[in-house]
């Protein structure tokens, strides 16, 4: 089938502002949006810029604005999005051409959760044990392949650049739930900062991405302020996943942001 798209293009070197590039494309109804974004590369145009690697929803370097939503390329059907298919870079990181964004920024908030394990008590003479039933509990949150699909479509990200993104959290509950770490004090100390709070939204569901914030089990942290993307009641602390976000609302916060 004839495939139209309609690229989000710059070239800093080049242009002063944005500009769609047009291309039609024959691609099969179960080929991938990436797959499209190759034949473009390949055939029509060898200057576009696609950041992709594994191609198989491992990676995480091909999160793209699809249609107005947040998805990765790979893990995208031609026959789910249609005929006519809108690509921009996600948002609210700079461009550093056409589809690829400088994720410095997004890597930065990452580090700030210390995303890896604490723990300075001696381990003995075997590795720190863990039960299955201790290994479950942050299972999900181990999934998070760092693609920012999820912080780069939420507003408060958008709004306010110093809000560590929904990506730093589930990361942060990778390592406050293991029990071998010793770090979640620290670590609370960062996503509870007042600054950093925010609501969390999203404007794409699990079958989009690997949305893994709303499958955090519910009861490891315990909501406080429902206005808040981490909340505190009672020295516990829930991370909470609020309702989806229409597109236009996600169109007028970059607006109002300058951020697209
Ligand atoms: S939580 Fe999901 S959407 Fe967010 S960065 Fe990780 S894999 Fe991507
Ligand atoms: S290319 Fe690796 S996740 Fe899509």
């Amino acid at each position: 089938m004839d495939v139209h798209l309609k690229v989000r293009r710059f070239n800093p070197e080049r242009d002063t502002e944005p500009w769609w590039g047009e291309y039609t494309v024959e691609a099969e109804p179960d080929d991938t949006v990436l797959t499209a974004l190759n034949i473009v590369k390949w055939y029509h145009d060898g200057t576009l810029a696609v950041r992709r690697s594994c191609n198989h929803g491992v990676c995480g370097s091909d999160a793209l604005r699809i249609n107005g939503q947040n998805r990765l390329a790979c893990k995208t059907i031609l026959k789910d999005v249609g005929k006519h298919v809108t690509v921009e870079p996600i948002g609210g990181l700079p461009v550093l051409k056409d589809l690829i964004v400088d994720m410095v920024p997004f890597f930065d908030s990452y580090r700030a959760v210390s995303p890896f394990l604490i723990n300075d008590e001696t381990p003995g003479e075997r590795e720190r044990l863990q039960s299955p039933e201790e290994r479950e509990r942050f299972d999900d949150s181990t999934k998070c392949i760092l693609c920012a699909a999820c912080t780069t479509s939420c507003p408060s990200f958008l709004a306010n650049d110093q809000f560590i993104g929904p990506a730093s959290i589930v990361q942060a509950h990778r390592f406050m739930f293991d029990s071998r770490d010793r770090g979640a004090a620290e670590r609370l100390e960062v996503v509870k900062r007042p600054e950093t709070l925010a609501v969390t939204t999203f404007p794409f569901g699990p079958e989009r991405s690997r949305d893994l914030l709303g499958r955090v089990r519910v009861g490891d942290i315990v909501p406080v302020r429902i206005d808040r993307g981490v909340l505190e009641v009672a020295g516990e602390y829930r991370i909470v996943r609020l309702t989806l976000t229409p597109a236009d609302t996600f169109e007028m916060v970059l607006n109002l942001t300058g951020r697209r």
